[in-house]
């Protein structure tokens, strides 16, 4: 929401700008070519979560079964209430003078057995409103596929830790090209993989608070990055060539530096780094594909250690693997206001409880608090993706807005 606010401000000083000095005014104009958008998830602005025939997804699940999770005891349940409101949010985005909308489709309300086995007409009814409103005034829509608010049902049956979601998720992302895709040329298969995976599975910030950590969030790791491969050559393959669109996956990525320059810090950044964006751009955008090799080398040393029969690391290779090189980039970086305390908290979490350092380094984890972020972190982000390892793309960063910060990492 922080973001969201920051954005509202530079729109209103622009044009009172407008009224009051033209001549500043036209120094403060966006460069041509660039496209002034915001973002939301479905979950975070619709409501109407029992509405019209749409099922339960993992947040009403995990806000009415823990009913005080979230910090202030509220839930998505009317939200922003952009179900019934969608008609004054159009009007307000013309208001702000915006160029595009991204927002997410609810999948329970699309699939309300989360199968494909029947569309329900309502929900298509609610986004062929929403996006036709939005192209009476120009305003291009932004589809993200899966923003959150995985089907309950699919939960039940192990969510992104079931490898057959590849092929739900597919078949979820062809009703909605089928449904959407004359007029939508922008979209996201996934927001936020790490935070999909870690937070949800691996950690207990966000649904499905699974804790299983160093398991679960592998398994969703490798389950979602070929549900996005799937997603990625079902348009590629089916639409592309009759729609003309473009579409790539959301990842969030903070840049970690060494504070000094000991050979220790060093490693320390380069691995959390590798670990915490790393660990989904490399299979998509590297040549040789696959989970980071720093990555499988250190699990799989730790599992033994830790006397595990198997290795935990995953591997993504399949036949087709996840698009490499020609697909389009998305990152959202987000910086918290309380950068130096939550620098602090990680370290603790990630010394203790991550495989990215070893167990000989627990009780140095004062040494590796080295590891700094940088407000300049975006720059250094960008030029390691661009041109660095990866091949050069298109890429968009889009900044979301913020519901999750309200939400506790409470003991359920
Ligand atoms: C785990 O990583 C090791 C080392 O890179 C690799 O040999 C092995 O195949 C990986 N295991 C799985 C299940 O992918
Ligand atoms: C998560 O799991 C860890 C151990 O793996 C445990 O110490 C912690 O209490 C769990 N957290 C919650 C909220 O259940």
């Amino acid at each position: 929401m922080k973001l969201m606010c920051s954005v509202l401000l530079l729109c209103w000083s622009v044009s009172l700008a407008a009224e009051v000095r033209t001549t500043r005014n036209d120094l403060r104009k966006f460069p041509d070519g660039f496209l002034f958008g915001t973002a939301t998830a479905s979950y975070q602005v619709e409501g109407a979560w029992d509405e019209d025939g749409k099922t339960e997804n993992i947040w009403d699940h995990m806000t009415h079964t823990h009913t005080c999770i979230i910090q202030d005891c509220s839930n998505g349940d009317v939200a922003d209430d952009s179900y019934h409101q969608y008609e004054r949010d159009v009007e307000m985005m013309r208001e702000l003078g915006l160029d595009f909308y991204r927002f997410s489709l609810s999948w329970p309300r699309l699939l309300p057995s989360g199968f494909a086995d029947r569309v329900n007409e309502a929900g298509v009814a609610y986004y062929n409103n929403l996006i036709n409103e939005m192209l009476k005034y120009n305003i291009e829509p932004m589809i993200t596929l899966y923003h959150w608010d995985l089907p309950q049902r699919l939960q039940d049956l192990g969510g992104w830790a079931n490898p057959h979601i590849v092929d739900w998720f597919g078949d979820y992302a062809r009703v909605a090209f089928e449904q959407f895709g004359d007029r939508v040329k922008y979209w996201l298969t996934i927001n936020e993989p790490r935070e999909i995976c870690y937070q949800g599975y691996g950690a207990t910030e966000k649904a499905p608070v699974l804790n299983v950590t160093g398991i679960g969030d592998y398994l969703c790791a490798k389950n979602l990055l070929l549900a996005h491969a799937r997603a990625y050559h079902i348009y590629d393959d089916d639409f592309r060539s009759t729609n003309g669109g473009a579409i790539g996956i959301s990842f969030s990525a903070k840049w970690y530096e060494p504070e000094t320059d000991s050979e220790e810090d060093i490693l320390a950044a380069e691995e959390q780094n590798q670990f915490e964006w790393n660990e989904y751009v490399h299979p998509i955008y590297s040549e040789t594909g696959d989970f980071p090799p720093i990555m499988k080398e250190k699990i799989a040393a730790k599992s033994v250690q830790q006397g595990f029969p198997r290795s935990r690391n995953e591997s993504v290779y399949q036949t087709r693997p996840v698009p490499s090189f020609y697909d389009d980039l998305d990152t959202g970086f987000y910086q918290p206001s309380d950068w130096e305390s939550a620098a602090s908290s990680w370290l603790k979490i990630c010394s203790s409880e991550t495989d990215q350092l070893d167990g000989s380094n627990l009780d140095q984890s004062q040494n590796l608090a080295s590891i700094g972020s940088h407000t300049y972190g975006t720059d250094m982000l960008f030029s390691d993706i661009d041109p660095g390892p990866y091949r050069n793309g298109p890429c968009y960063l889009t900044p979301v807005n913020d519901y999750h910060q309200q939400s506790a990492a409470l003991p359920l």
